[in-house]
């Protein structure tokens, strides 16, 4: 038994001397440049995070306006191996099945670097790469023939809890133990991990000194860097150091209604409504009951917020990188009077919202490079209470559930209402939890823009 099905073992090549493979063009010079397309390849034994790093790191990297997609060496597996059957599979001696890994592998690199030629920038490669000879690999056809950039991640894990707690988290439920019982899927995961263990080798500073690498201990304890270039790997980096995987919740909350949101207006520094501060009780309480640990409390600068966290008992920071977007010549103004005022920048604004700027004003994108280290604070931290703005709160949320640049501007972010959010497998539980205390509706949707098929077909439809 190679852990294969019949079905599929009939398609496999007998060694990795038969594998077929397109050559990569040779492009190797376009290395030395700053800006050269990245492979962010990751190292380790199977449950050591690599998969949740890939998908957390793509989603910063995107959300800061890098083009970034993982690929997954698993997924490429499942797709030429109808059926796993067990651990087998992965034993070092299964040359069969060892076979179609390389060759798994190298379609992988074939569609990663594909996928730059065509304006991606950074592709996160998201494979246990544990061997010098499959690094080696790498290398040769990302920096020697391409002429791409590589840095590598690996996650070493000693903690035998932390280990089975990522299996039994993830693992069990993979696509290779549909309808198999948790506490087999346990053991054969075990096995699959001694099989790789048998062949693994760490990254090692002598021996693989010309690569560029960092190597996170103990999801975080300890971090080494080496020979990290230019400014992607060092925010690769930065932002690695600050991650952590202790469970803890982030709750999000506009400030209460204002007495500008009632007249329509935007901006500004109004106080609390008298519906506001009904709000703002209701907060206190609910975040009384709820007795969470170590809370922390941050607000902007502004007095909306600053009111509506006033008797919550716990430590507050201010942030001004949490006041909302500034709308520059339009600050204080409804939205009608900025339509009469400024037509054309009302207009240019509803077709694109997310990098427009306000006259003397900022952008959603501006925001996202403002609210940066905002994330990165979020990122360090346990149980946090944000009470921040429409706008900010946008960004936020396109950060902690990855929503496009293009989504971004027209989140749903209604007053009176505590979002909770819940680390959860590679993502964030979302609760949205509405206070039953009225406030006015401030979501202003997309408009449909005059002459697009979908308009047309609309119009077409009533007249018929
Ligand atoms: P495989 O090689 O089988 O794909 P993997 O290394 O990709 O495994 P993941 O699927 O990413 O493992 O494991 C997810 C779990 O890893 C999550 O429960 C997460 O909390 C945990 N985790 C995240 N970062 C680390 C880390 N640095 N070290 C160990 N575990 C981590
Ligand atoms: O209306 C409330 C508000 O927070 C304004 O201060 C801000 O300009 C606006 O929401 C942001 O929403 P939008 O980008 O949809 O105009």
């Amino acid at each position: 038994d190679v852990g294969m099905s019949d079905a599929t073992y009939r398609h496999i090549p007998p060694t990795s001397e038969t594998i077929q493979t397109k050559p990569f063009p040779i492009r190797g010079e376009r290395a030395n440049y700053v800006n050269s397309p990245h492979v962010i390849a990751m190292v380790g034994l199977p449950a050591r995070g690599k998969t949740y790093i890939s998908k957390k790191l793509s989603r910063y990297l995107n959300w800061i306006g890098i083009n970034t997609k993982v690929f997954n060496l698993g997924e490429y597996r499942r797709h030429v191996t109808d059926a796993y059957k067990s651990h087998e599979f992965f034993r070092a001696e299964n040359q069969q099945a060892m076979a179609i890994r390389t060759k798994c592998c190298i379609d992988a690199l074939h569609d990663v670097c594909a996928w730059l030629e065509c304006g991606g920038e950074v592709a996160v490669f998201d494979a246990t790469n544990s061997t010098t000879d499959r690094r080696v690999l790498i290398h040769d056809i990302v920096v020697k023939k391409l002429g791409f950039k590589l840095f590598f991640v690996e996650s070493i894990c000693d903690d035998p809890q932390i280990v089975e707690q990522n299996i039994m988290e993830v693992k069990v439920n993979s696509p290779d133990y549909t309808n198999i019982p948790k506490d087999m899927a346990l053991s054969d995961f075990l096995l699959r991990i001694e099989h790789y263990k048998e062949r693994y080798e760490p990254l090692e500073e002598e021996e693989e000194a010309h690569l560029s690498f960092m190597k996170i201990y103990n999801t975080g304890e300890k971090v080494l860097v080496h020979k990290h270039e230019g400014h992607i790997q060092s925010r690769i980096v930065y932002y690695l150091m600050n991650i952590h995987i202790v469970p803890r919740t982030i709750y999000i909350a506009r400030h209460g209604e204002s007495t500008h949101n009632l007249q329509g207006r935007i901006g500004g520094d109004a106080e609390l409504s008298e519906r506001g501060q009904v709000f703002s009780d209701a907060l206190a309480n609910y975040i009384h009951e709820q007795n969470i640990s170590g809370l922390r409390v941050w607000t902007s600068w502004l007095k909306r917020t600053i009111q509506t966290v006033a008797k919550i008992p716990a430590p507050q920071e201010r942030w001004k990188a949490l006041n909302e977007i500034d709308a520059g010549i339009c600050e204080e103004m409804t939205y009608e009077e900025i339509k009469e005022k400024y037509p054309e920048d009302f207009t240019a604004r509803d077709q694109a919202k997310f990098t427009y700027r306000y006259p003397r004003g900022e952008s959603y994108e501006d925001l996202v490079a403002r609210l940066e280290p905002v994330i990165m604070e979020l990122e360090r931290q346990g149980n946090v209470l944000v009470v921040s703005h429409q706008a900010v709160i946008r960004c936020l949320l396109a950060y902690l559930l990855d929503k496009s640049a293009d989504e971004l501007p027209y989140l749903h972010v209604p007053l009176h209402t505590i979002i909770k959010l819940t680390p959860v497998a590679y993502g964030c539980k979302v609760d949205y939890i509405p206070f039953d205390i009225e406030a006015v509706d401030t979501h202003r949707p997309k408009p449909k823009i005059p002459g697009t098929l979908e308009e047309k077909f609309v119009k077409n439809c009533l007249s018929n």
